[in-house]
């Protein structure tokens, strides 16, 4: 690197590298699987070519007895991924197809044999400033990273109603999944953990439940599970999805999407947020009121463990969401 020494930066800066450890050996990038190191962009790219930015959290998860790795509906979330793009005005050059395929690729390469953690990320490369970044190329990046399940974990977190409102369709609509809208999760984030709590929920602006940070939510009601309507304000979480058809397929439970009032929650039986990151993560309390006896409530750990087997192929069932993810 060639530096030109200034009176306002005598010095070189210094390059800045992750640890060798913290990262894996790949990722994919336009086309090419790359060395780590090698996929750099440039400073002047950096904030507003990222201002319309689309992306996914996908996993894969191993089963234990067998070994075998599955991606966990690739399927759908590159197809959400190619709607957020759509939304955006972007123009990919890759199919949802393709890009599952690449995933696939991509786990290979980097020997993730246990459960694993899908990024892909779309961007308006070309954008230096503002810009509606229409004549923009879309890049793609899709990056690998290993996670530690806490399904069956009996992990719970302490919940609070979040002062600030839920983006609106209008404003920056949340079925996007785009970046930007991340700063409206972050400010409602900070405000809870700053206030004692770990994960906030937020209202929209009629005053109706909508979801976490990132993450949809489900309460249930004298043995109906009720879960926020894709109106209210929620990204169209892919998790929430398959949990319906799970509760009313293996639980036989009755399942609402409805309107959801905030008082409702406070007087449920049991609470937890979904999505690929926060898997099934119950709720403890909200607002300092107790849900259930403050555990993982019992239709929350039935439908847990439906889930977990599921994701893991534990149970043969609903093999159309899980790729097969082969390290031969
Ligand atoms: C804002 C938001 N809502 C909900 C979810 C859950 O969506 P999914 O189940 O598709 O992961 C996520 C992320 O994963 C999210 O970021």
């Amino acid at each position: 690197m060639t530096v030109i020494p200034t009176a306002a930066t005598p010095h070189p800066a210094p390059v800045i590298t992750h640890a060798e450890e913290d990262h894996p050996a790949y990722l994919w990038r336009d086309g090419h699987i790359l060395p780590w190191a090698e996929a750099n962009v440039h400073a002047s790219s950096l904030g507003w070519s990222t201002m319309a930015a689309v992306f996914e959290g996908i996993k894969a998860y191993a089963n234990p007895h067998t070994g075998a790795q599955w991606g966990w509906q690739f399927a759908e979330h590159y197809q959400r991924f190619a709607q957020s793009m759509r939304l955006q005005r972007m123009r990919p050059e890759f199919t949802p197809v393709e890009l599952a395929d690449i995933s696939r690729e991509l786990l290979r390469a980097n020997g993730h044999t246990g459960d694993t953690y899908i990024r892909p990320l779309a961007w308006l490369s070309d954008v230096t400033w503002f810009t509606d970044g229409e004549s923009s190329r879309t890049s793609i990046v899709i990056i690998t990273e290993p996670f530690s399940s806490h399904l069956r974990t009996g992990r719970t977190v302490k919940s609070c109603i979040s002062t600030w409102i839920r983006v609106g369709d209008n404003q920056l609509s949340p079925r996007v999944k785009c970046i930007s809208n991340y700063q409206n999760s972050r400010l409602a984030l900070i405000e809870a953990k700053r206030n004692g709590f770990d994960q906030p929920i937020l209202l929209n602006q009629a005053g109706k439940v909508t979801e976490g940070p990132a993450s949809c939510l489900f309460l249930v009601r004298d043995g109906v599970m009720i879960t926020p309507s894709l109106t209210s304000g929620v990204l169209e979480s892919i998790t929430r999805t398959a949990l319906i058809r799970l509760c009313r397929e293996e639980l036989g439970l009755t399942v609402q999407e409805r309107d959801v009032d905030r008082t409702e929650l406070y007087v449920a039986d049991e609470i937890f947020f979904c999505g690929t990151g926060a898997e099934m993560l119950p709720v403890s309390s909200i607002d300092h009121f107790q849900v259930g006896d403050g555990g993982v409530g019992p239709l929350t750990s039935r439908l847990e463990k439906v889930f977990h087997d599921v994701v893991r192929g534990i149970h043969p069932g609903y093999s159309n969401w899980r790729t097969p993810v082969s390290h031969a």
